[in-house]
């Protein structure tokens, strides 16, 4: 643990060269491990939690390692083939490694018992519980369906037809993937589209999943279960939410041009990109094509005046990561920027609607929350920082607050620089190298 401080920067500018997709990078592991043969994924996220999801699938019995090229290899153990794990699984951080792995469990007659770090023990699982125990599988959670838990899986499951009560991926992910281990159809409903990566990735190693429109609104996602998985040769794509911090980086350092190639770009996660350019950026989408069954971009980002809008909250699932980095563009932004419906924002690696005002207002920028709404004062120009930010195991906030110590007139520190390997450990080398000026701290 670290402290690190963002001084005012010069122009940014180069090639970043941003990591692989998080959701896209659990999924390798969890649907290799659930295959039958070697999977092999380039590019993977080598961040703490994509790592857990690693140490975890080996604790249930598969094989995975990385090569010296730096691909990863996956040895499936084939649907039902997890083995019961001696002690307990730690999932540090990772929200998505934990309740994945419950949904991968559900379907597994045997019991695990589930942890993580003070971050993730404050996080909700009964979302996933609630649906989970459906399929016939026991989930015993602390008070409030909180972690730790244990889940004893069922060796007679039965499908579920499940409408998911809050948009999340992460929950219709676990329905899905105890949907594989059951017999007969399971749907899941969702009436907010979110990142559909399980869905892609399923159909990619051969199973029958469709998804078609749902009467009243939103989507089916109907999966034929106990399907034979056949491994794959997998490219992940960089990922569009670390992407984010070079590129909003570029638009509100004066001068600034900053570029990043093979950006995944589906409909479900680029609703940051929209509203940028809806504030006026000059933000470049270049040559969308797909790319191992995903949709990809290249981004190009020139500095430039931005302008306060208004963000609806059915745009929240679309970008729902990404709010802190646009909360530092409304910062520099001319105008008001209003953010609606954010409650899901409260169960994130920290309270970030809160994280996200407190910050704001320490570094002079003017934010208030109402209900489940954000709004922010724009300074039109540099916002005038000058503050220390508690990152209370957040690496969105910790990475957000240091690029808004690049724009602003004086240095952000932020107290605790090692939350940001969660998801992106090459961010302070990365951001260095295009010209970020980010000082250690003693
Ligand atoms: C994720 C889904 C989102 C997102 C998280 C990763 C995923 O969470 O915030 O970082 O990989 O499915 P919810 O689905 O809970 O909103």
């Amino acid at each position: 643990m670290a402290a690190i401080a963002a001084h005012r920067s010069g122009p940014l500018s180069g090639a970043a060269r941003v990591p692989g997709d998080k959701s896209i990078s659990h999924r390798a592991l969890l649907i290799g491990a659930l295959a039958v043969g070697e999977t092999t994924a380039a590019g993977l996220l080598e961040g703490e939690d994509v790592l857990r999801t690693a140490a975890a699938l080996r604790t249930l019995g598969a094989e995975i390692w990385r090569d010296d090229g730096g691909l990863w290899h996956i040895a499936g153990r084939g649907i039902g083939g997890f083995a019961e794990p001696d002690g307990v699984l730690d999932l540090g951080n990772s929200g998505t490694s934990v309740r994945l792995l419950m949904g991968a469990l559900a379907c597994h007659g045997f019991t695990t018992f589930l942890t993580g770090d003070d971050s993730l023990r404050r996080r909700p699982m009964a979302r996933v519980a609630h649906p989970l125990r459906a399929f016939g599988a026991t989930i015993l959670c602390r008070s409030g369906g909180r972690l730790p838990l244990a889940l004893t899986g069922t060796d007679a499951p039965v499908p579920i037809t499940y409408e998911v009560p809050v948009p999340s991926a992460q929950v219709k992910s676990a329905v899905l993937l105890a949907g594989l281990g059951a017999p007969g159809v399971t749907t899941v409903i969702e009436r907010q589209r979110t990142r559909d990566h399980t869905e892609r990735m399923l159909r990619a190693f051969g199973a029958d999943i469709e998804t078609t429109a749902a009467p009243g609104g939103g989507a089916s996602i109907a999966l034929h279960g106990q399907p034979e998985l056949a491994a794959q040769a997998l490219r992940i794509p960089a990922d569009p939410s670390s992407a984010a911090f070079p590129l909003v980086a570029a638009l509100c350092v004066p001068g600034s041009a900053v570029s990043v190639a093979g950006v995944g770009f589906g409909a479900e996660r680029s609703g940051l990109y929209h509203v940028l350019r809806e504030m006026g950026a000059a933000l470049e989408i270049r040559t969308p094509r797909e790319e191992s069954g995903e949709p990809v971009a290249d981004l190009i980002a020139r500095a430039g005046a931005l302008r306060g809008i208004e963000v609806s909250s059915e745009r929240a699932p679309t970008m729902i990561d990404e709010y802190p980095i646009l909360a530092v563009a409304a910062a520099c932004a001319e105008g008001t920027t209003r953010l609606r419906g954010l409650a899901e924002l409260r169960v994130k690696e920290s309270d970030r609607l809160a994280a996200i005002a407190h910050g704001l207002t320490a570094c002079g920028v003017q934010a208030t929350i109402e209900d489940d709404d954000l709004t922010i004062a724009g300074c039109g120009g540099p916002p005038p920082g000058g503050a220390t930010i508690a990152v209370q195991l957040d690496h969105r906030i910790a990475m957000a607050f240091l690029v808004l110590g690049l724009a602003a007139r004086r240095p952000v520190a932020i107290d605790d620089d090692a939350a940001i390997a969660t998801s992106f450990p090459s961010f302070v080398a990365l951001l260095r190298g295009l010209g970020a000026d980010f000082r250690a701290l003693s």
